[in-house]
């Protein structure tokens, strides 16, 4: 890795004075004397963009990774001239701009500084490859912590490291190693209660150094391209995050299958053994949605080809599958063997799709198939072209997903690990070197396959899971966190990669359970299963190379525990699906670390084990072999043990107990859990009820459940069903309210509540204002009743 401080003995340069100024409504101008000019463009009142041209010009502007959804519009844009330094005021923010030198500092209106240049903006020109190696560096506040950056491997809190994004197939990587799959150049800042963010948007390989190579500077730089960064403020680290995630966009609902569990290995094959795998997970009633096949299900690692050996009737073997509900999801790599009997081969270079090399000749690079060429995915007409690949696939043999690997992209035996960097590549029109196109390479292979798989699932919902990814992949595909390995320290890498990547805009997420390469034993396993239920995207895969990791390969005691997580996921479908809903549509992480769900509480700034399951489950994971509990921080608030009930008050560290087939589980009081019956598969059974779990609170507490057909579009014509609970606990009181939306009619007529910490024993129930004989409700006598779906009001009255 090129040090900061060696980049520079090329020279830096910095902007001089400013000698020009102009506003372009929410564009503002500030050019210097040799030239530089600082374009601030106010997004919102609290996001602000900032670019740094030199020699008075602009590249295009052009980015892969902003949505086009993106809330803008500000309450107040102001531009004060003051003596020695200019002022851009919103009703947030005041963003100051030294006249001497363009350094900038940002304050609250209440001149709280929330980041501040240290040298601020400067740049050297880049000798080897033309353009300029731009660099930024702010001044790190005490007691400042850093979170966010996507998949690193590295304690939640990035403060004294440095990282690199650059997408790297990192197979079998170690804690802190850098770079891994994914360049998500974005960070959070936390001090003194106020959170901030950057986001450098820009695609060649990025470095970002938090106070590593001094205490007091956190800097980000890159290799070319421009100085462009987006700076949202808080200070909430919510409200940064959310900011962040409108800006890069969302996802569309998945499937509820996509949440189900899946199965995956390094390959099933052939026909019989998928079979027989998915026979066995009825059998033992373990419940799974998806099933996948590896490269091995290709003739020779052809993309788009069936092995007639192994796979003799493909649409068969899946329409058979699909009828015992399993879903079958097939790899496609980016690499296409040069082969010229090979259909895709033919028409890729009958077009002119591949990527070439600067002087001419196509790029080649060994992959699965040997030597392979790359379809150049930056160029819009090849990426309509490998959409349309996937329709007999889809349209014809019923997959139901795709599975997008090695799209960094990866090359074997080369150094570098990837393809070579005067690769060119139409960049949407941009065209440019593999340098600035590398880190978007497989963002814009998932984009095509997932335009693709759409159109031909059509009304069905598409499923697309890839490794590598930019900011804004987000928006096609799930991803999982790539080549990982059966030990203990990667189950805690795994937990600090899925929050990390939540809190980097990107929760549609999980690890490969168990660790692809190496073998788990069964606690290990267990273990990596209690918590892989509680990641957003939840698939069992290893390498295949070493022994089985199914949910039964390690003796019944294990395939107990494991059908007993497994089951709890379905049962709390409903509950996953409406966090899911709640990140589409609001940009709500998936799951929040400790700092994000109490950034106030400085005890969560370092803390990395813990988070919440959505907004109302805490989940700690067992870590270590030979456990009877662990010692973990229970935040502010009080938490029902899940296991025993139990209350706790929050703001400790606390010892819990977890034997094996326990994790460390708490509900946070008030909550109103809504679950499921245990299904085999997603569709299995009409729910006949909902089950709500309600916490007691003294207090008050808002729960949200939201369902739909689970498949198709229909929701976004307003066929959902959005039920809002008021939960208000008072001595010998509990009022519920449900405030309902959506035009969706829920299959089940009605909901079970079942208590939990109710005070007192249930007297008198009175059901939207009017008393009810308690024979009329379904009340078990002791703590659960069952009422109609449309109350309005519940009001229940102790003794
Ligand atoms: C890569 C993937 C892994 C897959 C393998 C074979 O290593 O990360 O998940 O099983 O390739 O396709």
């Amino acid at each position: 890795m090129i040090t900061n401080t060696e980049l520079s003995k090329y020279g830096n340069q910095y902007p001089n004075q400013i000698i020009e100024f102009k506003q372009d409504n929410d564009k503002i101008y500030f050019t210097t004397q040799n030239g530089v000019i600082l374009q601030i463009t106010v997004l919102r009142d609290s996001a602000i963009r900032f670019r740094y041209a030199t020699e008075h010009a602009f590249e295009p502007d052009f980015s892969y990774a902003i949505s086009e959804d993106v809330n803008t519009g500000y309450n107040e844009l102001e531009v004060l001239d003051e003596k020695s330094k200019y002022v851009v005021q919103t009703s947030k923010v005041r963003v100051h701009i030294s006249k001497v030198n363009l350094k900038t500092y940002i304050t609250t209106l209440e001149d709280m500084v929330i980041i501040e240049d240290e040298s601020g903006f400067h740049w050297e020109e880049n000798f080897d490859y033309g353009g300029n190696i731009v660099k930024m560096s702010k001044v790190t506040q005490s007691g400042e912590s850093y979170y966010g950056m996507g998949d690193k491997s590295s304690h939640s809190n990035l403060k004294g490291k440095r990282v690199n994004n650059w997408a790297t197939d990192s197979y079998a990587y170690g804690k802190d190693q850098e770079p891994l799959y994914k360049s998500i150049p974005f960070y959070i800042g936390l001090q003194n209660d106020m959170a901030y963010g950057i986001f450098f948007d820009n695609s060649f390989s990025t470095y970002f150094d938090f106070a590593h190579e001094k205490r007091n500077v956190t800097s980000f730089w890159a290799d070319g391209g421009e100085m462009n960064y987006y700076f949202f403020y808080g200070p909430k680290i919510s409200q940064v995050v959310e900011a962040y995630t409108n800006l890069t966009g969302v996802p569309e609902l998945p499937p509820l299958w996509a949440l189900g569990f899946h199965q995956s290995k390094w390959s099933y094959y052939p026909e019989k053994k998928v079979k027989k795998i998915a026979n066995t997970f009825r059998e033992l009633k373990i419940p799974c949605d998806a099933i996948y096949l590896d490269i091995d299900y290709m003739e020779g690692f052809r993309c788009f080809t069936w092995n007639n050996r192994r796979f003799p009737d493909p649409k068969k073997m899946i329409d058979e599958l699909y009828e015992d509900g399993f879903k079958t999801v097939t790899m496609i790599d980016p690499g296409i063997k040069i082969d010229r009997d090979y259909w895709v081969y033919q028409e890729a270079m009958e077009k002119g799709y591949f990527c070439r090399r600067a002087d001419g000749p196509h790029f080649k690079g060994k992959v699965w198939p040997g030597e392979c060429k790359f379809p150049d995915f930056t160029n819009p007409e090849v990426r309509e072209w490998w959409g349309g690949l996937y329709k007999e696939m889809i349209a014809e043999m019923g997959v139901h997903g795709v599975w997008n690997d090695m799209n960094e992209p990866a090359i074997m035996e080369v150094p570098t690990k990837t393809a070579n960097l005067d690769v060119r590549h139409d960049y949407d029109g941009n065209p440019c070197s593999h340098r600035k196109a590398h880190n978007i390479y497989g963002m814009q292979m998932v984009r095509a396959t997932y335009d693709g798989i759409k159109k031909f699932s059509f009304p069905k919902r598409p499923f697309v899971l890839t490794r590598a990814a930019y900011s804004g992949t987000q928006r096609y595909a799930s991803t999982w966190t790539g080549d990982n390995v059966a030990t203990w320290e990667h189950l805690w890498i795994a937990n600090v990669q899925m929050q990390r990547m939540c809190m980097s805009g990107y929760s549609f997420v999980g690890s490969d359970i168990g660790g692809f390469a190496e073998q788990p034993n069964g606690e290990l396993f267990a273990r990596w299963i209690q918590l892989g239920i509680f990641h957003p995207f939840c698939r069992v895969h290893s390498s295949g190379d070493h022994g089985d990791q199914e949910p039964w390969s390690f003796g019944d005691e294990v395939t107990n525990i494991v059908r007993k997580y497994i089951e709890l996921r379905y049962q709390l479908l409903p509950y996953l699906y409406t966090m899911f809903y709640r990140y589409v549509k609001d940009g709500l992480p998936m799951l929040q670390s400790l700092v994000y769900y109490d950034q106030e509480d400085s005890q969560t700034h370092f803390r990395t084990d813990e988070f919440l399951f959505g907004e109302q489950i805490l989940v700690c994971p067992v870590q270590e072999p030979n456990a009877k509990g662990r010692r973990m921080y229970i935040p502010r608030g009080k938490w029902y043990n899940y296991w025993t009930e139990e209350v706790v008050d929050g703001g400790i560290e606390k010892w819990v107990s977890a034997d094996i087939d326990k994790i460390p589980l708490f509900v946070k009081e008030g909550a109103m859990i809504p679950k499921y019956p245990v299904q085999q598969y997603v569709g299995e059974k009409k729910i006949e009820e909902l089950k709500i779990d309600v916490y007691f609170k003294e207090g008050v507490e808002t729960s949200v459940v939201y369902e739909d057909q689970q498949e198709g579009y229909d929701y976004k014509k307003g066929r959902f069903s959005l039920r809002r609970f008021r939960l208000r606990g008072k001595d010998t009181e509990l009022i519920m309210q449900q405030f309902k939306d959506g035009s969706y009619t829920t299959p089940y007529e009605n909901i079970k509540m079942q208590f939990h910490g109710l005070p007192f024993k249930i007297n008198k129930i009175e059901f939207n204002n009017e008393f009810v004989d308690l024979d009329h409700v379904q009340f078990d006598g002791k703590n659960s009743i069952t009422v109609s779906k449309d109350f309005t009001e519940i009001h229940i009255f102790g003794e």
